[in-house]
């Protein structure tokens, strides 16, 4: 990505469409990960105006209760909450496992939480890198056990799986992701936490357009969507009160609810559902060139496959 895509994508135009433009969601059942903070709060709680059925999925019962509280006086409708760590794969499996006791279906789903440089010592509970473990084989294991409740969303549908990746999937040396970085050793501590985040958003994009194409062959009746939300303020940096994180918080970031504008339009606009990634704001646009790879793609899947078999 040069220099001036770079500055492009951070200073989009003006957004066309927003929040109050989603139709009705009455009767939706929606599921948000990371629906307690940032990105996620906001898009929470522009689907509660909506009337939509909103579980946020979350590691802290306390913090998504209080967000919970929150947002009903905010919205007048009460969002429930689904215990989720997408870095245990054991309790992913526990958690969707307890969310198809409680609903039969899926309208929407969000698989937006996500960590941005963790110390470069976090893994997994199953030993993976924590940014990659965490966004996408948490969120793969997740998205397998749920996608039988997506199939069967009533018409007229179809059910979406939107995943909040970012513009830095461009940001990966080389532009593919290596494999030998999942796992901790001396390739991973090389590439760096930037890169590491990066090849994970770049993976999250993978896995959506090969869904979106393997339920399209199907018949399936689900579309996947992958987008950049923009930069915006959020508790991500919440860590990292460095100079630099403040002046990137200065120069680059938006107001969080700038955050719901994407994830909402790519959920619930009638006209989304033809696009497979989206920029800021609720813009059409291409992913990297290897994103689209078919045969990378298809290598990805298969490798979380075997990642994942023991917990399906
Ligand atoms: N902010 C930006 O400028 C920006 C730009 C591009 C992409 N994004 C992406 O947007 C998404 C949301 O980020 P944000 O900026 O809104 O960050 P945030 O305010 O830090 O929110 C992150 C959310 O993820 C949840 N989470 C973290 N680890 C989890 C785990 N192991 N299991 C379950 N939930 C977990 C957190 O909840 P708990 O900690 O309570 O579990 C929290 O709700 C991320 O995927 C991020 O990469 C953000």
């Amino acid at each position: 990505m040069s220099f001036l895509q770079w500055v492009q994508e951070s200073f989009p135009p003006p957004p066309t469409w927003q929040p109050e433009d989603a139709p009705d969601l009455t009767e939706k059942v929606v599921l948000v990960t990371g629906g307690n903070a940032g990105i996620g709060r906001e898009v929470t709680k522009a689907l509660l105006k909506k009337n939509a059925k909103v579980y946020i999925a979350t590691r802290s019962a306390n913090r998504a209760q209080e967000t919970i509280e929150a947002l009903a006086e905010e919205t007048g409708n009460k969002a429930e909450f689904l215990q989720l760590d997408l870095s245990d794969l054991a309790k992913v499996r526990e958690s969707a496992q307890a969310f198809s006791k409680l609903e039969s279906h899926i309208d929407i789903l969000y698989l937006n939480a996500g960590i941005m440089f963790p110390p470069i010592d976090a893994l997994t509970k199953q030993g993976y890198d924590l940014t990659f473990g965490t966004s996408v084989i948490g969120h793969h294991l997740f998205l397998r056990l749920l996608y039988p409740l997506l199939v069967a969303a009533p018409t007229p549908g179809p059910a979406r799986v939107v995943w909040t990746s970012s513009f830095l999937h461009h940001q990966v040396p080389g532009g593919r992701i290596n494999y030998s970085t999942f796992t901790d050793g001396p390739e991973r501590r090389r590439m760096g936490l930037y890169a590491l985040y990066g090849e994970a958003k770049l993976a999250q994009i993978m896995l959506s357009v090969y869904l979106a194409n393997r339920a399209k062959e199907r018949g399936e009746g689900v579309v996947s969507i992958a987008l950049h939300p923009g930069n915006i303020s959020t508790e991500i940096f919440r860590d990292k009160q460095t100079w630099y994180m403040r002046l990137w918080h200065w120069v680059f970031e938006y107001p969080t609810p700038y955050g719901a504008i994407t994830p909402l339009y790519a959920g619930t606009a009638p006209e989304a559902v033809e696009h497979k990634y989206l920029r800021p704001w609720a813009r059409p646009g291409s992913p990297s060139r290897v994103a689209l790879e078919v045969k990378e793609q298809e290598k990805l899947w298969s490798w979380l496959e075997d990642q994942v078999k023991e917990y399906l």
